[in-house]
């Protein structure tokens, strides 16, 4: 008998352990507002359709990483009412301000959420309100608009690759030429041979003279190494014409971003002149044995893994394996001497005409990147916008051919073909079309020229 009560006081002492427990748990549990009223505007009771009478531990729906109530009790506690338990279950104005959180796309949004508006950050204010930054993107849709119904003579496009970044990203990232220096740009222009009334073709397409021998635009990604994509572009281009088809090489950009670093600055961009001198003295191998790896998070800090040594026949040879295991191939492709062109479109073309795919560079504005097809001329449209969604910056590309186009006016208009080197998604499968004959955007300002390096052992046998 007197075991019986003892076990009975315990189990009684148990049960009120076990309930003063829970009821603690939740009445001394922090309040749910201590830190302010979380998504004030929220609809919990409501979306969850839960209002209970007295009190009801059971009576909660998911509040953020916890649980609120719903029940009259939490209205004697007010630190676990859901934010909407006043209004929707007591049909009273609830005891805080809602005012705080911002609104968007039908839902609330707590004070300092944040979401991303195309390449700005929205943040909700204390008063309730987004606040957006205000900075130029890459892609405008604004812009995009107005060129499409301006009548340029292009049409431009939303690129998902670019979608989000800067304009100031853009042209740090995308681009990745130097500007040629007064001594390199007054370097001796080779003048073509030609007679003043020379007829030459009205169109003009590389890939067609030379099929298989010119090669499909890279896509550099976010690395600012225009200066190796094009030199290595017009270099693959020019050997494979050169030796007649019998060397095909895709050189690598990698192998001028990592190892021509003298005066160069891998990803954060380069010179020309600097990449043909590398090109000419030490060689490069193909893009196939010597990937491209880099980023712009890890701007020319790639360590080189291809060096040359001379073979003492004019040649060298590479003292290191690809940095492509599964590749073994890693000749060494040299160029002669770049020679610089005359800024005369007859003599571009004469040059490409009879010698392949030239060099040149361009100022890239902010309209470029949006260039979908047609003829590209800089437009106007983002004048209207402010200086900061007026930006420029020097970029260079491989012009492969030109042609004319009959406008509806009846007038002419003249064009160059190019590659880009932002992959074959862009532009008309990674080539633009540009005004021929003005000086479009510089593109006529600096062109050149080179011929591979290759020996009657390379040359095909009859
Ligand atoms: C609930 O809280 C509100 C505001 O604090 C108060 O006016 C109301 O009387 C309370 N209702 C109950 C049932 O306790
Ligand atoms: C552009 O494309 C992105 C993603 O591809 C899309 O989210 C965005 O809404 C588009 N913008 C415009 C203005 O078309």
């Amino acid at each position: 008998m007197r075991l019986l009560r003892a076990l009975l006081c315990l189990w009684l002492l148990a049960e009120a352990v076990l309930a003063s427990r829970v009821r603690t748990r939740r009445e001394l549990g922090p309040g749910l507002y201590e830190h302010g009223v979380y998504d004030a505007g929220g609809s919990y009771c409501q979306r969850g359709d839960v209002c209970c009478h007295g009190r009801n531990d059971g009576c909660t729906v998911p509040y953020h990483d916890t649980l609120c109530y719903c029940d009259l009790f939490c209205n004697r506690t007010v630190s676990d009412c859901c934010p909407d338990f006043w209004e929707y279950c007591l049909g009273i104005p609830a005891p805080f301000p809602k005012a705080s959180g911002c609104a968007r796309a039908g839902r609330n949004y707590p004070t300092g959420a944040t979401y991303r508006e195309n390449c700005n950050l929205c943040t909700c204010g204390p008063g309730g309100q987004w606040q957006c930054e205000d900075r130029a993107c890459l892609m405008d849709g604004e812009l995009i608009d107005a060129i499409n119904r301006g009548n340029y003579g292009w049409r431009a496009a939303n690129y998902s690759q670019f979608w989000g970044m800067t304009l100031e990203d853009g042209i740090r990232y995308r681009l990745g030429t130097f500007r040629p220096s007064p001594t390199v740009m007054n370097m001796n222009e080779m003048h073509m041979n030609m007679d003043s009334n020379e007829v030459l073709p009205r169109h003009f397409d590389a890939a067609a003279k030379w099929p298989g021998m010119i090669h499909e635009p890279l896509d550099q990604g976010n690395c600012a190494g225009s200066w190796a994509f094009s030199t290595a572009a017009v270099a693959s281009d020019r050997i494979s014409i050169h030796s007649m088809g019998h060397m095909k090489p895709a050189l690598s950009p990698q192998n001028l971003l990592s190892c021509d670093t003298r005066n160069q600055r891998g990803c954060s961009g380069g010179r020309l002149d600097g990449a043909w001198w590398y090109l000419r003295r030490r060689g490069v191998v193909t893009d196939e044995c010597y990937p491209f790896t880099s980023q712009e998070s890890q701007p020319a800090a790639q360590p080189c893994m291809m060096h040359s040594r001379s073979t003492g026949r004019g040649k060298r040879q590479a003292t290191a394996r690809c940095p492509n295991p599964q590749t073994h191939a890693n000749e060494i492709y040299q160029s002669t001497p770049a020679y610089r062109l005359s800024s005369s479109e007859k003599e571009i073309m004469k040059e490409l005409l009879e010698n392949g795919p030239v060099q040149a560079i361009l100022e890239v504005h902010e309209d470029f990147f949006m260039y979908k097809s047609g003829i590209y001329r800089h437009t106007p449209v983002a004048e209207g916008k402010g200086p900061k969604h007026q930006r420029h910056g020097t970029h260079s590309v491989k012009i492969t051919g030109w042609g004319e186009e009959q406008l509806p006016d009846g007038q002419t208009q003249k064009y160059w073909t190019a590659a880009n080197s932002w992959g074959t998604a862009w532009g008309e499968g990674g080539h633009f079309r540009i005004a021929r004959g003005v000086n479009e955007c510089e593109v006529e300002t600096f062109v050149v020229g080179v011929w591979g390096r290759v020996s009657t052992e390379d040359m095909p046998h009859k």
